[in-house]
């Protein structure tokens, strides 16, 4: 009989595939676009009506696990006890809404807070990054190599231009060094994604301010199992119950960003 982990891995693959051929379909028909806290913060009816999808189908199968969601189907959890799914329906929403592409269905599956089963999925790509704690990184079903130390002048690094100017989350003047130092930047738009490049060796490192759970917990669990670090930018692990900055990278750059460019 297969294991707990391997049958929680199998309804997961198979409701993510559900959720992206639901999204896929949704691009012929009319979008609700609302926004949230900011003009800038978007939500559409197919982020609400995916999480609702994955919220039914883990409380039918799985009625005992917990699960925090970014748009209200989940729980309100205070502790992390037990099995938790944290879920980002769409992640990338404003590249939905403009684009058609770059965004995600992001995964994070949790026990006692440690990260079991991670995915993220590139709808449109059809890629998906998927990880078991132990068994290392995955895309489309292959194994992917563990991640090399990397030195920031050989490193692309992902930032969004927001962070590189003035703003009032963090103080800017050492990430413009950090930009300047290394061999380029990029910017995609999706935390979820970048954090999947982050994993796969596409990027070296990855830095935001400020995050939400639910748009790292299935990168965060990709990264670590494909020999990456994810922090915040103290350097201290992730609160999945909280809003955190995130430094997410290979090993070397992850730690000569944070003493060199970081620290004060
Ligand atoms: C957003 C994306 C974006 C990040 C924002 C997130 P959403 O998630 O991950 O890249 O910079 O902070 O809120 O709203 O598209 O799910
Ligand atoms: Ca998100
Ligand atoms: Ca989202």
């Amino acid at each position: 009989m297969a294991g707990k982990w391997e049958e929680i891995d199998h309804y997961a693959r198979q409701w993510i595939e559900e959720a992206g051929r639901r999204i896929r379909a949704s691009f012929t028909e009319q979008l609700t676009v609302e926004t949230k806290e900011s003009r800038n913060d978007l939500v559409t009816n197919v982020d609400r009506g995916i999480e609702q999808f994955l919220a039914e189908q883990i409380r039918r199968q799985f009625p005992g696990h917990h699960l925090l969601g970014e748009e209200g189907f989940g729980d309100e959890l205070a502790v992390l006890d037990g099995i938790v799914w944290v879920i980002d329906p769409i992640d990338g929403t404003m590249n939905f809404v403009h684009q058609q592409r770059h965004f995600a269905v992001s995964i994070g599956i949790f026990e006692d807070g440690i990260g079991q089963l991670g995915y993220v999925y590139d709808v449109v790509f059809g890629e998906l990054y998927s990880a078991q704690k132990g068994r290392g990184l995955f895309f489309n079903g292959k194994p992917l190599d563990r991640l090399q130390p990397v030195a920031v002048a050989e490193s692309v690094i992902a930032v969004n231009a927001t962070w590189l100017m003035e703003n009032r989350r963090l103080d800017h003047r050492p990430l413009v060094r950090l930009a300047k130092a290394a061999r380029g930047t990029r910017s995609y738009g999706s935390a979820a994604l970048e954090l999947a490049y982050v994993a796969a060796g596409r990027l070296d490192a990855y830095i935001s301010p400020r995050l939400s759970p639910w748009d790292f917990a299935g990168g965060m669990i990709l990264i670590q199992e494909a020999g990456g670090i994810v922090t915040n930018l103290d350097g201290k692990p992730l609160d999945l119950l909280s809003r955190n900055s995130v430094l997410a990278a290979k090993p070397g750059v992850h730690e000569e960003i944070l003493q060199r460019y970081l620290q004060h």
